[in-house]
């Protein structure tokens, strides 16, 4: 983790960051680049982020040109890495959550509804909803984000979903195994087959990683590790759904396989905490599930205090976790899962960028992508301090002001 800069300012050049240092010196380093003003003094606090007083930008194209942002003792963060979402769907499942609010616990069923909508809804349908989900991460500061098939489930739409997937982001996770269609209940191990073989060959060229919702009600230990192994296989990297809905053998599988990330960690025993431990496996947390599922919030202090590293993303879909809000994830691990706000801002930058296992996102530093964000508040604090509150006050993706 890196540290918080106090009166620091950042100069972004083309895509990247070039320099990051104190204010002070901002202008003897941009004259390298062109004119330049800086600034003075801004509160600031310890840890994970950088606070910024200007942040300067070069367009490439217009090589003389050099804008300065003057930020005006307001805190600036590196862009949200959002490690996981199910964007690409059909349709909307509002009454289960209502239903939910008045006591019927989540069931994974629910999936298999937006299945339907999502087979039903044409390509161009599908690709103007994710156009409008897209507009809406970036505005709430996420500029890295996953997202996964998995509400196709036959080969076709498993194939579709991945390709309109790929077009808004390099980092597509094949999830075939996300429930067993309606049409294979009676021949789970055809449908397994079909998603290890055929339905993996038509989706692997759109993506990066494989999934398995490793969960009672899903697919067993077993089936998960077919599915992982089929993936690696064929050149994909492996992630996974556990220990959402009970305790099980997700975590330890993923481990097991070398995945990048286990995803949810919410019922956890001390032997999945231990095996994390001394794991290169992320543990991503997704409190946005257990708001909307009325579940316990996942314990994040005890996977801090043993030494794991934990991310923070938002699972956005139509079922368990409808919101694409990175910082309503940071107040409700502050709130509710014993991080403190660093670690939460750490958790949804740098956690989600090794949970991508990305090297370029998710810190501030000089080489690395210019993705940041420009907080209307002088501390990251106010994400956790002031919730609900729209605090993002500009955006950068790639050096690029949005
Ligand atoms: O990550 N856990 C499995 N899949 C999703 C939920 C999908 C849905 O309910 O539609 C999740 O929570
Ligand atoms: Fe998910």
């Amino acid at each position: 983790a890196c540290g918080t800069r106090i009166d620091a300012a950042v100069l972004i050049e083309g895509d990247r960051i070039a320099w990051v240092g104190a204010a002070a010196d901002a202008k003897h380093v941009s004259s390298r680049f062109a004119r330049s003003t800086t600034d003075q003094s801004s509160p600031g606090e310890g840890a994970p982020s950088v606070v910024a007083r200007g942040a300067q930008r070069r367009d490439e194209t217009r090589r003389t040109d050099v804008s300065v942002v003057d930020a005006g003792g307001r805190a600036v963060i590196p862009g949200f890495v959002d490690s996981h979402t199910h964007l690409v769907f059909g349709g909307d499942r509002a009454d289960e959550f209502e239903a939910r609010m008045a006591g019927t616990p989540y069931a994974a069923g629910g999936i298999r509804r937006t299945v339907l909508a999502t087979r039903a809804a044409t390509d161009d349908e599908l690709r103007t909803r994710l156009a409008g989900f897209v507009a809406e991460l970036r505005a709430q500061g996420t500029t890295t984000f996953e997202i996964k098939t998995g509400y196709g489930l036959t080969v076709h739409d498993e194939a579709r979903l991945a390709r309109l997937a790929a077009e808004v982001t390099p980092e597509v996770t094949f999830l075939g195994a996300h429930v067993v269609p309606a049409d294979y209940a009676e021949r789970r191990e055809e449908y397994i087959d079909l998603v290890c073989g055929e339905m993996l060959h038509a989706c692997a060229p759109h993506a990066r990683w494989i999934d398995v919702f490793c969960e009672r009600g899903a697919f067993d230990r077993d089936e998960s590790e077919r599915v992982l192994a089929a993936g690696i296989a064929h050149g994909l990297e492996a992630r996974v759904h556990g220990n959402q809905l009970g305790p099980g053998e997700g975590v330890r599988l993923a481990v097991a396989l070398g995945a990048a990330s286990v995803d949810h960690c919410t019922y956890l025993e001390e032997a999945d905490v231990a095996a994390l431990a001394g794991s290169g496996t992320v543990a991503t947390l997704l409190p946005g599930v257990e708001f909307s599922t009325r579940q316990p919030y996942p314990d994040a202090r005890r996977l801090i205090d043993a030494g794991v590293t934990v991310a923070l993303a938002s699972d956005c879909n139509p079922g368990s976790s409808f919101t694409s809000s990175m910082p309503l994830m940071i107040a409700l691990a502050v709130r509710e899962m014993g991080m403190t706000t660093p670690e939460a801002v750490w958790a949804a930058t740098a956690g989600g960028a090794q949970a991508l296992r990305r090297r370029d996102v998710g810190v501030i530093a000089p080489g690395n992508r210019a993705d940041l964000v420009l907080l209307d508040a002088p501390t990251r604090t106010h994400l956790a301090y002031r919730p609900g509150v729209p605090l993002i006050a500009r955006v950068w993706k790639d050096g690029l002001p949005g």
